[in-house]
């Protein structure tokens, strides 16, 4: 007889739960038959003692099979994914998929919404006037089939056990473990279809995982399950220690990956987007074509250059309903009612410009939500203009917020320079990856 209270104890003691105890709790709990608060015990638990391998691949697996399994073989014969473990100013997709669609090669992504600091592209995309999200099962197959592109939120139920169990964990200070986290993310993408999948683990002030070796650990696990349920993995490890690029907030996001398809942008989100994509490209050549990183890093270059990716980008949004006017002319995009500099009040150099602060400033001007459902504000956010490594002087701007309600600048442009620290030292620009896990060579 199966007691949800003896797997708690289990795990608790810090024992190895066996796989038919992780697969009926997850059932059990699916089917609404083990209460919430039995849950949030059993994360807890986890949270402490951890999982093995095993046991996190088998939970992961139940989490997936907790919904529908997507096949899309009528698609693609070999559907390529990517997804980010969560930062600040990540908006990496929007500018990823059309470079990859614009070689050639389609791709179907589901996204998520942001959550507490960590952004989401589908708000994101939300910026844009008209754009639809919501598609169903039949319209993402056939956009994906008839452009090659397709960007929305989940079309049926996938994964339904880490959505229950992901606001769960949001209320209970059981987000920041690796067996929680790996489950989650590999279950949705396991349940979404794709063949090959590139993992953008980040590390660092504005990730969940706050050191490199975390990430590696995470990194790891989420590659072997992966390889273990018949997938081409391929893990980056990236530096969240300062925001990617310069916008954080939706609509300034959709500005910039907008600008940096057109060939603008900043390096660090220019080059962080060419890496990416090429290794996507990598997994969709499946070792007979693609085989070479500077290679694709070139072709999807080119695409930069010659603008299909942001054809690509176009296409996309205009397929979804979206009002294409806003990103032939971004000015377009919704767009805060002041705008105010935050100024430097040190000279010297940049050392650090801590990404969960800014995130914290973009949130409190009401870009992001503190809980799931809150209501957001498009066009607020900060647009930060320094990098580490960057000299400052006395008066410069550090950072532009984009308000909609003076009532709440002060506070953000506090955060702002609590974020952004200045030495008089010179110091080194920070770099963007810490290492590749490929699982194809593991
Ligand atoms: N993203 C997810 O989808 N799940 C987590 O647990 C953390 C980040």
């Amino acid at each position: 007889m199966f007691h949800a209270t003896d797997v708690i104890l289990k795990k608790r003691a810090g024992q190895e739960l066996t796989d038919e105890e992780i697969i009926t709790f997850i059932q059990k709990f699916t089917s609404g038959h083990i209460p919430d608060y039995q849950v949030a015990a059993l994360a807890m638990a986890i949270y402490f003692q951890g999982m093995t391998r095993r046991e996190t691949v088998v939970l992961t697996q139940a989490m997936a099979e907790s919904g529908q399994m997507l096949d899309l073989s009528d698609i693609t014969d070999y559907a390529v994914d990517k997804h980010s473990s969560g930062g600040v100013g990540d908006k990496t997709t929007l500018v990823v998929l059309p470079l990859v669609a614009a070689c050639g090669v389609p791709v179907a992504k589901m996204s998520g919404r942001g959550l507490g600091f960590s952004g989401g592209t589908l708000d994101k995309l939300e910026a844009i006037r008209g754009y639809r999200v919501a598609l169903s099962e039949a319209e993402f197959r056939q956009q994906a089939r008839e452009i090659g592109i397709v960007l929305c939120g989940q079309t049926g139920e996938l994964a339904p056990a880490d959505g229950k169990l992901y606001a769960l964990r949001d209320v209970t200070g059981t987000i920041e473990s690796i067996p929680l986290i790996a489950a989650s993310i590999m279950s949705k993408k396991l349940a979404a279809g794709a063949r090959g999948i590139v993992l953008d683990v980040k590390y660092g002030s504005g990730a969940f995982m706050k050191t490199l070796e975390e990430a590696r650990e995470l990194a790891q696990v989420m590659v072997k399950i992966g390889v273990d349920a018949g997938r081409d993995m391929i893990a980056l490890l990236s530096n969240m220690n300062q925001p990617l690029g310069r916008m954080v907030g939706n609509a300034l996001e959709v500005r910039e990956a907008v600008e940096t398809l057109g060939g603008a942008g900043t390096q660090d989100l220019r080059q962080h987007c060419i890496e990416t994509a090429a290794y996507m490209l990598s997994l969709a050549g499946r070792g007979q074509r693609w085989t070479d990183h500077a290679e694709n890093c070139a072709l999807i270059e080119a695409r930069l250059a010659d603008g299909s990716g942001l054809a690509a980008f176009r296409r996309l949004v205009q397929a979804q309903g979206g009002d294409v006017a806003m990103i032939d002319d971004v000015n377009l995009l919704p767009r805060a009612a002041q705008q105010v500099e935050v100024l430097a009040q040190a000279e010297g150099y940049a050392s650090f410009v801590d990404a969960v602060m800014v995130a914290k400033a973009a949130l409190v001007l009401g870009a992001g939500r503190e809980k799931k459902g809150d209501a957001i504000d498009p066009a607020v956010g900060v647009e930060v203009a320094v990098k580490v490594g960057d000299t400052v002087r006395v008066g410069q701007p550090l950072a532009v917020i984009h308000a909609n309600n003076s009532a709440l600048i002060d506070e953000a442009k506090a955060l702002i320079q609590q974020a952004v620290t200045v030495r008089s030292e010179p110091v080194e620009p920070m770099a963007l990856f810490a290492g590749v896990i490929d699982g194809r060579t593991l």
